[in-house]
């Protein structure tokens, strides 16, 4: 089981990546974060330090204390090196929801990585046992889906592949409780996209397009009547809008 000190990659530096980064250094764990070029790594320093849902609005509205998050920011380092995710308890990938880019990616970290790292895709709904299987580790394999934006949200929705040992489910539920997350472990579908929560969601956005191209109401009628009558933060169509942009 991985203790606090744990030292995780998170691989991605986009919408979610640097989320997915800040809320791990919070929890205590050392975290590298690894994208592409240097413009996208300062991009994400600076949302982590000062944007809408990072450590200093955070310390404004008294969720945090300074020491707390200068700590967090302390743990945190970024990253254009794929060989500073060598040797970590844990690496989380947030890149684009493509199948071949998510395929190539595991199946190149598989060889330079330790055997011991445990790998997690923050897919939106690929088949877990499908990712796994670019790799010789399928039991240390997982699914943990996250929501934007990822420091607010409790979302932890744990993805068990056929392969997937009980002991890399417990390892990353216990990581996900000290994080402060609400971890719910679910079955992966060898034929669905979504997991879960984008299958749900989905079905109500095709509905909700449906009554749009029906010319029963449009898009912020929808929207509005949705919050309005479920106490949802957000409408279907405000919601896409929102995960996309990262809701700044
Ligand atoms: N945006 C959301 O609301 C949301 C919610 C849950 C899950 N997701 C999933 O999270 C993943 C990332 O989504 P996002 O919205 O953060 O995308 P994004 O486009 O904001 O970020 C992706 C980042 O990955 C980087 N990248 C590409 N290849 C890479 C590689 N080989 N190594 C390291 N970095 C690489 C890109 O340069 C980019 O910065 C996707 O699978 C998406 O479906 C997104």
């Amino acid at each position: 089981m991985i203790n606090k000190n744990c030292k995780i990659g998170v691989a991605g530096a986009g919408v979610m990546g640097s989320g997915i980064a800040q809320v791990m250094a919070l929890s205590g764990c050392e975290v590298v974060c690894r994208d592409l070029n240097e413009e996208i790594l300062t991009a994400a320093a600076i949302s982590v330090d000062s944007g809408r849902f990072g450590v200093k609005s955070a310390v404004e509205r008294g969720k945090l204390t300074d020491e707390e998050a200068n700590n967090a920011l302390a743990r945190l380092h970024f990253t254009t090196d794929l060989n500073n995710l060598n040797d970590l308890d844990l690496i989380i990938e947030a890149i684009p929801e493509r199948f071949d880019l998510k395929v190539s990616f595991w199946k190149e970290l598989d060889k330079t990585t330790s055997d011991r790292t445990i790998f997690a895709s923050n897919s939106s709904g690929f088949p877990i046992s499908a990712l796994a299987a670019a790799t010789e580790r399928p039991d240390r394999f997982i699914g943990w889906h996250w929501a934007s934006p990822a420091p607010v949200m409790k979302l932890a929705e744990i993805v068990k592949g056929r392969e997937t040992s009980q002991e890399t489910v417990d390892t990353v539920v216990s990581l996900a409780e000290s994080a402060g997350k609400s971890p719910v472990v679910i079955t992966d579908s060898d034929t669905n996209w979504g997991y879960v929560t984008n299958r749900v969601y989905f079905a109500m956005l095709k509905e909700a397009t449906s009554v749009v191209n029906e010319g029963i109401a449009d898009r912020d009628q929808i929207d509005q009547l949705m919050t309005d009558c479920f106490r949802w933060p957000s409408g279907p169509f405000g919601m896409t809008r929102g995960a996309t942009s990262g809701w700044k």
